[in-house]
């Protein structure tokens, strides 16, 4: 399952940027950054174009997801683009009636609360997702990586994301936004035949939705599993872990045939002609999991703010490439102390064999654009 030489993976465009180094455990010269939720509301320019149109359909409409998630892009001058959609679009085009309602998130008119509930929905077969109903997926990826190598150098990696079987089934089975999941967590208890067959339709329908993206022409792949924190070691282990790595199996067997241009270096014999496409895992609160996160397949683990990148690559075993974690509160304090919290950052990530700069968690809505757009020069400047 190599990629088409036309993937932007396989023709090299994007194999030698910044990121996939980064991703692929190589320290790069200039760290490269990007941000989760760089595309949204903290630009004028996004929140003009949305005026009118819900977000589940900006979503679906690929010019407009293209453009939006260009945006960021051409403005902050970002290492990555990251495509623009939601966790529960996979969920939407398998039937499910989720809608995002502004200020709160993902509401379902009808949670899955029982194991009959849960029968109903993996009734739908995950394999009905095919290229005919993510066809407005396929079609925003590649306007996308189109237009991707036609900005700057021609280089900036798509990256496409999903959610983790844990994070949809928390919103699945409390049919909206909720503090401590614990409807989720109790099915998992009560009932842990229908978790199971919940977490595995889920992990199939979030796992296409990724391998879709990958295929269109996306450099690498970020799983979110944003609601994760929520559980202990022993539970993520035993009734998460395996859905999320099933998830990544969707993608695992991608590789990418390595540009002919790396291989002239010397002793190439030895040298893998393939390469995997990096996977990034991002949790929140999920100090305790890191390690377990790692393990499900991952190769980039993603750091909310709260554990400092030189104890997180400790609890790693400093083998593991991170991302992160610039606490997003920082970005509306005083320039001076945000400075220093980034290079105490930096400083901190390396103590990992390599690091990607982001945030601890999304851009928040009321942000000030023009401090990412610095924040992008002081990195890239030191
Ligand atoms: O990071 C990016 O720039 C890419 C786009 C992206 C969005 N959602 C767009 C979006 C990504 C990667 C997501 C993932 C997502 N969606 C997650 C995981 C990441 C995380 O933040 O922890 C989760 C939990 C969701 C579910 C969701 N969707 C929530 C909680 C919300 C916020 C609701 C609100 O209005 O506050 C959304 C809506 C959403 N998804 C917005 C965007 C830009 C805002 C909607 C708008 O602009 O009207």
């Amino acid at each position: 399952n190599t990629l088409a030489p036309a993937h932007p993976l396989s023709s090299g465009t994007t194999a030698s940027s910044r990121l996939i180094g980064a991703y692929q455990g190589t320290r790069q010269p200039v760290t490269p950054v990007w941000f989760m939720r760089q595309a949204g509301r903290s630009l004028p320019e996004y929140r003009e174009l949305r005026v009118g149109t819900r977000m589940l359909d900006a979503c679906l409409d690929p010019a407009l997801a293209s453009e939006i998630t260009l945006q960021p892009v051409r403005r902050h001058g970002v290492d990555a683009a990251i495509f623009f959609s939601d966790i529960v679009i996979p969920l939407r085009l398998a039937g499910v009636d989720v809608d995002i309602v502004p200020g709160k998130g993902p509401v379902l008119s009808a949670p899955v609360r029982t194991a009959a509930d849960v029968d109903a929905l993996t009734a739908v077969d995950p394999a009905s997702l095919d290229a005919t109903a993510f066809a407005p997926i396929i079609e925003a990826v590649r306007l996308t990586t189109a237009e991707l190598a036609t900005l700057g150098t021609g280089d900036t990696p798509l990256i496409g994301f999903a959610g983790a079987p844990f994070t949809l089934a928390a919103y699945l089975v409390e049919g909206g936004p909720s503090k401590d999941h614990i409807r989720a967590r109790t099915m998992m208890h009560a009932d842990p035949g229908a978790w199971a067959r919940l977490m595995d339709w889920t992990a199939d329908v979030t796992g296409a939705f990724l391998r879709t993206q990958v295929l269109a022409g996306a450099s690498a792949a970020q799983l979110f599993d944003s609601w994760a924190g929520a559980l202990s070691l022993d539970d993520y282990v035993t009734h998460v872990a395996p859905a999320s790595a099933r998830a990544l199996s969707h993608v695992r067997d991608l590789t990418f045939e390595v540009p002919a241009a790396e291989l002239t270096e010397g002793d190439d014999a030895l040298l893998p002609t393939s390469r995997n496409v990096p996977i990034v895992h991002f949790g929140v609160g999920t100090g305790e999991l890191l390690k377990a996160m790692h393990e499900i397949g991952a190769d980039v683990v993603g750091v909310d703010y709260r554990v400092p990148l030189d104890e997180a690559s400790r609890r790693l075993g400093h083998v593991v490439p991170v991302q992160g974690n610039v606490d997003p509160a920082m970005l509306d304090a005083p320039w001076p102390v945000l400075e220093a919290h980034v290079l105490d950052v930096l400083g901190r990530g390396a103590s990992a064999p390599s690091h990607v700069l982001n945030l601890g968690h999304g851009v928040p809505p009321d942000t000030d654009p023009a401090v990412l757009t610095r924040l992008v020069e002081f990195v890239h400047g030191l």
